[in-house]
């Protein structure tokens, strides 16, 4: 067996050799996040996916982002280094229930959060990720929106702007929904100088209790900017390792010990190796589908 050592060497002369990039979420694995050409939140993953020029993409995270990567760059090879990682979220709507939603309520744009499918992307007006949100749903030119398939953020977004009603599907992620307020309410006690910064895909009354909320890039910004010195992370555990790399004097404390995503932990160095050595683990979008996804993906990088 190889060291990570060794493994890391192979993944440096394999990517030379073959032009190709590894792209990781902010929740991958350290080991992963170190030898990444990006690290970031959805919305950058996206972003560089669209202006890249390798010839292999390597997306490290789950499989709705390397579909988007998929729809935004179609010449290239993109692989998914572990194939049933996926995201539970995304899994609570499909295109039949998504029809529906929208036969029930005609004439509504709707709103896709990129944890979706490429089919139900295809079937939406425009994506948002948790960090243009706000801006997406505001730039849509109708009183109402439906918005699929995340509650929480669209019940945060509905809260946020009062001029637009917003319609959600009943979809949760499983991670940051296990946050209790007990958990959020005793570390206010434990920590009473510290800011607690929250993903929106947290439930309402946690995110009503938190100083900051934003996407997993925003709330490593938001820590690594401030004067403040101490922060509790209400989101996947993944961003402490940038945010203490970027901060060693600062102390970070996770909202909850729930807040791990079994699906983000499933890519280790090993498998990212194989998939360059073998080119294996290959993510492909029917090109009718990809087309009208594309739509949706574009507009929102346009507001973006
Ligand atoms: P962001 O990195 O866009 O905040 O997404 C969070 C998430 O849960 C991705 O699955
Ligand atoms: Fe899906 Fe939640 Fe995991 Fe993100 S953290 S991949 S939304 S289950």
């Amino acid at each position: 067996t190889m060291t990570d050592q060794e493994m890391i060497q192979e993944i440096n002369q394999l990517r030379r050799e073959k032009k190709a990039v590894i792209l990781a979420h902010n929740y991958q694995v350290p080991e992963i996040q170190d030898i990444a050409d990006v690290v970031g939140d959805s919305l950058k993953l996206s972003q560089e996916a669209a202006k890249t020029n390798a010839d292999i993409i390597v997306l490290s995270g789950v499989h709705f982002m390397a579909e988007s990567v998929k729809i935004l760059s179609p010449d290239r090879k993109v692989l998914l280094p572990v194939y049933d990682a996926g995201c539970p979220m995304a899994d609570m709507i499909d295109v039949e229930k998504l029809r529906k939603f929208k036969e029930e309520n005609p004439n509504v744009p709707v709103v896709c959060y990129v944890n979706s499918s490429a089919e139900v992307k295809a079937e939406s007006d425009i994506c948002c990720t948790s960090s243009n949100a706000l801006k997406v749903v505001k730039s849509v030119h109708s009183d109402k929106v439906l918005f699929i398939p995340d509650k929480n953020l669209g019940d945060y977004i509905d809260r946020q702007l009062p001029e637009k009603q917003v319609i959600s599907w009943q979809g949760f992620c499983i991670t940051h929904h296990r946050v209790k307020t007990t958990e959020i309410d005793a570390v206010r006690q434990q920590h009473p100088e510290a800011s607690i910064l929250v993903h929106p895909e947290c439930a309402p009354e946690i995110v009503e209790k938190a100083d900051f909320i934003g996407s997993t890039s925003e709330i490593i910004k938001y820590a690594t900017e401030s004067d403040g010195k101490t922060f509790v992370i209400g989101t996947e555990m993944g961003v402490l390792h940038k945010l203490r790399k970027n901060n060693p004097h600062k102390k970070f404390y996770l909202l909850s010990p729930a807040l791990v995503c079994f699906n983000m932990k499933k890519t280790t160095l090993r498998d990212i190796y194989l998939a360059l050595l073998n080119e294996e683990k290959e993510i492909l979008v029917e090109e009718e589908v990809r087309l009208r996804a594309l739509n949706s993906l574009k507009r929102m990088l346009e507001i973006s």
